[in-house]
């Protein structure tokens, strides 16, 4: 039997999850909601909430899994990419926890552990399968051969799909972060009432800058003339935006299942919890003849079960590192 805590601290969620032969028993988040405020994440308050965060998510991960800390086998953690100082506190958590039970420790790729969220649940993706990972600073497009074993094939050369929604919401005047509301919103709009240009960037690769450039402009004539335009035409505003992002993303994700003739398709990342994405995925998944993995809502943003999970497939292979391991902000795959 193989007991493992897994743990995320990369940005702004703190988490803790306990796996129990590849079963996910617990998976707690504890949310910041002190950048709000800010419009966005503050790095050094992250930090601060991660320390204080840590230790209740811990404690609560074992007592829903109903194990005690001394039968876990090892602790799998959140080694990069992220916010180096939130990193800090999980990195250290763990390392101290590993030393003071004298278990393995394991580091994991944070947008690795997006895609391997896939294998919490049934159905289960067989390699190789392409996975479009879309979070709040990444959009890739993932060639995944076998579970460390990933090459990005496409991702964007400028803004991730989390940030166009979220700049966009800011744009509109809501709070950080806008991709839920922008969702919400939509749900009630009609996407054909305003049209947004598609960037025509060759290849796999996505850009999203464009986007948000025309979202600023086209707002800002239009409150010109309408002071309460946004507030008149917020749902059908909402809709268009996504309906753009979306058919970004979904014309790349063709385009690489034609180029690799792979029709297993997983999305992956917090923008994957978009109703319309998940929808248009479907629908194009049906005219395509693609078998699509979408994961469980809370498995989509942040989260320490796909930590936990990916811990688990290294502690199968014995990959483990010592206490010299440090976090990376930045982490290739
Ligand atoms: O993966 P994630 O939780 O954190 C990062 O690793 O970045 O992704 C967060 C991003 C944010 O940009 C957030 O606005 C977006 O995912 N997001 C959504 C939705 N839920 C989360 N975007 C659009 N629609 C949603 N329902
Ligand atoms: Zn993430």
């Amino acid at each position: 039997m193989a007991i493992i805590l897994g743990i995320e601290s990369s940005c702004d969620e703190t988490s803790a999850a306990i796996c129990i032969d590849g079963e996910i028993r617990s998976n707690i988040i504890a949310n910041q909601l002190v950048h709000q405020h800010y419009g966005g994440v503050v790095p050094e308050l992250a930090s601060r909430a991660h320390q204080q965060n840590i230790i209740p998510a811990i404690q609560e991960a074992f007592s829903v899994a109903k194990i005690s800390k001394n039968e876990v086998d090892a602790v799998a953690f959140t080694r990069g990419p992220g916010l180096l100082g939130s990193l800090l506190v999980g990195t250290s958590f763990a390392k101290a926890f590993a030393l003071a039970k004298n278990i393995p420790l394991m580091e994991v790729n944070h947008m690795q552990a997006h895609i391997l969220a896939h294998f919490i649940q049934d159905p289960k993706p067989n390699f190789p399968f392409l996975c479009l990972t879309v979070s709040g600073g990444h959009t890739q497009i993932v060639k995944v051969n076998d579970y460390f074993d990933m090459e990005i094939v496409g991702e964007t050369l400028d803004d991730a799909a989390g940030e166009a929604f979220d700049k966009s919401a800011k744009i509109l005047g809501l709070p950080y972060p806008g991709g839920p509301l922008i969702d919400q919103y939509a749900q009630s709009g009609s996407a054909e009432a305003y049209s947004f240009p598609e960037p025509q960037i060759p290849g796999l690769d996505f850009s999203f800058s464009g986007l948000k450039t025309s979202i600023l402009y086209f707002v800002q004539k239009n409150v010109k003339a309408d002071p309460d335009f946004i507030q008149k035409n917020l749902p059908d505003i909402c809709a268009s935006i996504q309906q753009r992002i979306i058919s970004i993303l979904l014309s790349k994700l063709k385009r690489a299942a034609a180029e690799y003739q792979i029709n297993q398709i997983a999305i992956a990342g917090g923008v994957s919890a978009n109703s319309g994405l998940r929808n248009a995925l479907q629908e194009m998944a049906e005219k395509k003849g693609w078998q699509v993995f979408i994961p469980k809502f809370e498995y989509c943003t942040d989260n320490a079960a796909m930590i936990a999970i990916a811990g688990y497939h290294k502690f199968l292979k014995k990959d483990f590192v010592d206490q010299s391991i440090a976090p990376l902000a930045r982490m290739a795959f």
